[in-house]
């Protein structure tokens, strides 16, 4: 029944990305905000209800009308009466065409006519359409990717690195200063083991072949040789202290490693599209706030003594964090004192109005206490760090339905390098299935290694972020051929360009002289009323951190597009000097700023030639 249908759709609204903006929030200018405005303005004096309480109960409609607000919720009582104001007040106006009733629910349409020439002006005439300024004159720090270094990139790095990417182009373009830190484990006992490994498994030709392989080989076989040889561990803890008392040679040794992973980082960050103002280590953490943030813990009563020892625990179970180590036994610093030394030197460093660590679930309980501690010791900016948190990417579900794990010690990952190439491949072979065009393409090669890579993030991008999922190793092309996916949206904007580049001559010289009211019907509502949506979106997603929120948007914007692009009319009119073909053009045009404005900030590099 209709009933049933219009409650599906509002339940859908309202999980939705179509909420309408906090109402404490400045909400995003923009046509459909006026459009939601004048609904909610125009309800409140007719039915004479609090202007605030309409507005908030006014949702964006998926299918047929644009917006739907449920009466009941209204709590007027009656509906009849209610009704037939409604159906009155709205008569004839040129920003909302039409209402119906169904049930119990008012659905209004904009005015196509309005709408198209609005939201076209609008992104036509805005360099930075969808984004606000909210960020001016604001400074952030976002730290993410992190690795623990001397181990290859694998695919459980591409998470933290992309959202965080993501995070600070998306505060980029809402006029933050944004520095972006990359904080490497760098220090531990790991880099030890590599020491006593290397004397046996090493090769100084391998190493400069790609450094990240070869000393994650090393580190495996020695790890596996430690399990029966106690020695190994033994050995290892005397080269860790040698470092700790900063012995040249080993230090030596470490620093010429960590150059030579470091670097090579630097190509899978330059392939992954991610940038980094700062890289930051563990190893470079300062000793003067780890002894100080325990020294003003203690004057606080958050130590608990450790008898007979140097360690220094603080306790943390009134917030249910349990209990934290800030000094090891032996008087040696710890992860999470490090952590609370690193965020005083940034705050001293960058006097930030915002930080965000950008890490796993896993490390929810650390991150939380590094907070906490921050905010025991009175800092007035620890309430300005935030940890955005994202699930684990796991393997495989194995014969009996168990999740496996990906295991950096056993050697058991799957390198970023692979997952790419696999999936390039597969790529291939579908480019070349149409000969013509893969002839066409000028560096099929480049062009495939980017569809990959947008099929990988799109794919991780396309879940919410907390979610943990499972990448099958033997499986990963089944990607390319799904049908929402990273490809579809490199394809449908390359069609744009295409259309834009074959017809040059026709686009309009000055916006203001299109005649938008050449553009018409439910197709063209559908799409423009999209592009209007983008605003809202971007909106949302800064207070959500979700990048999922604009991979859907995106995909129904490539949907639309498409629609549109397959029809007669559209494809007709190319050749003709015609108004009409201009106007098509120019909204073509919009929708392609749009899109590679949506992709970009997805952290893809959108490709014109396919
Ligand atoms: N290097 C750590 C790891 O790979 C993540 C670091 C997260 N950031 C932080 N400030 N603790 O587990």
């Amino acid at each position: 029944t209709l009933t049933s249908d219009a409650a599906k759709e509002l339940a859908r609204n309202e999980g939705g990305d179509s909420s309408p903006p906090a109402l404490t929030v400045e909400s995003p200018t923009g046509h459909l905000s006026k459009c939601r405005e004048f609904i909610a303005r125009r309800l409140s004096t007719l039915l004479c209800v609090d202007y605030f309480s309409v507005y908030a109960k006014v949702f964006y409609n998926k299918r047929g009308g644009d917006f739907i607000l449920p009466l009941r919720a209204l709590g007027l009582g009656h509906l009849g009466p209610i009704e037939s104001e409604i159906l009155a007040g709205f008569q004839r106006n040129d920003i909302i065409s039409s209402v119906v009733i169904n049930n119990a629910f008012a659905i209004f349409t904009c005015s196509t006519s309005t709408l198209v020439s609005a939201v076209l002006t609008d992104i036509a005439a805005t360099a930075n359409y969808g984004f606000s300024d909210l960020g001016l004159g604001r400074k952030m720090i976002v730290e993410y990717s992190s690795p623990n270094i001397a181990k290859p990139f694998h695919i459980g790095h591409l998470r933290p690195t992309i959202l965080g990417a993501f995070l600070r182009n998306l505060h980029l373009r809402s006029g933050w200063k944004v520095t972006a830190v990359n904080y490497l484990g760098d220090w531990g006992t790991q880099f030890a083991m590599i020491a006593v490994g290397f004397q046996k498994y090493g090769s100084d030709e391998a190493l400069r072949r790609d450094p990240c392989k070869h000393l994650f080989e090393v580190y495996v076989n020695i790890t596996k040789d430690a399990e029966t040889d106690p020695n190994v561990k033994v050995q290892a803890a005397a080269f860790f202290k040698k470092m700790e008392d900063m012995d040249e040679e080993a230090i030596g040794l470490w620093r010429h490693w960590r150059e030579l992973t470091v670097a090579r980082y630097g190509k899978d960050y330059e392939q992954l599209n991610a940038h980094f103002d700062v890289y930051a280590a563990e190893s470079e953490v300062g000793q003067d706030w780890q002894d100080k943030s325990v020294e003003v813990l203690e004057g606080l009563g958050y130590i608990t003594p450790v008898e007979g020892s140097l360690a220094k625990v603080v306790d943390l179970t009134p917030w249910n964090l349990n209990k934290g180590v800030l000094r090891k036994g032996n008087g040696t610093s710890i992860y999470l004192s490090r952590d609370i030394a690193e965020a005083v030197r940034r705050s001293e460093a960058y006097s930030f109005d915002k930080m965000v660590y950008v890490v796993a679930s896993q490390q929810d309980v650390h991150m939380a206490r590094v907070i906490r501690i921050l905010k025991l010791m009175e800092f007035p900016w620890a309430g300005q760090c935030e940890h955005v948190n994202h699930g684990l990417v796991h393997g495989p579900k194995d014969a009996a339905g168990r999740i496996t794990k990906f295991s950096t010690r056993k050697g058991n990952v799957l390198p970023l390098d692979d997952a790419i190439s696999q999936v390039e491949d597969a790529v291939h072979i579908l480019l070349r299935k149409d000969a013509q065009r893969y002839a066409s393409i000028p560096n099929p090669d480049k062009v495939a290694e980017e569809l990959a890579i947008s099929l990988l993030k799109i794919a991780d991008f396309s879940r919410r972020k907390i979610k943990n999922y499972g990448v099958d190793a033997e499986n990963l092309e089944s990607i390319v051929h799904k049908g929402d996916n990273g490809l579809l949206l490199q394809l449908v904007y390359s069609r744009l360009v295409a259309l834009r580049r074959r017809n040059r001559h026709l686009l309009p010289v000055n916006p203001q002289g299109v005649d938008t009211d050449l553009l018409t019907g439910p197709l063209v509502h559908r799409l423009v009323f999209l592009l209007g949506k983008y605003p809202d979106i971007i909106h949302t997603t800064i207070a959500t951190n979700e990048p999922c929120k604009v991979v859907n948007f995106c995909f129904e914007l490539c949907h639309a597009i498409r629609r549109l692009l397959n029809t007669a009319g559209t494809r007709g009119n190319e050749s003709e000097a015609t108004a009409t073909a201009t106007a098509q053009l120019f909204m073509f045009g919009c929708a392609e700023k749009v899109l590679k404005s949506a992709m970009e900030l997805l952290t893809l590099r959108p490709q014109e030639q396919l």
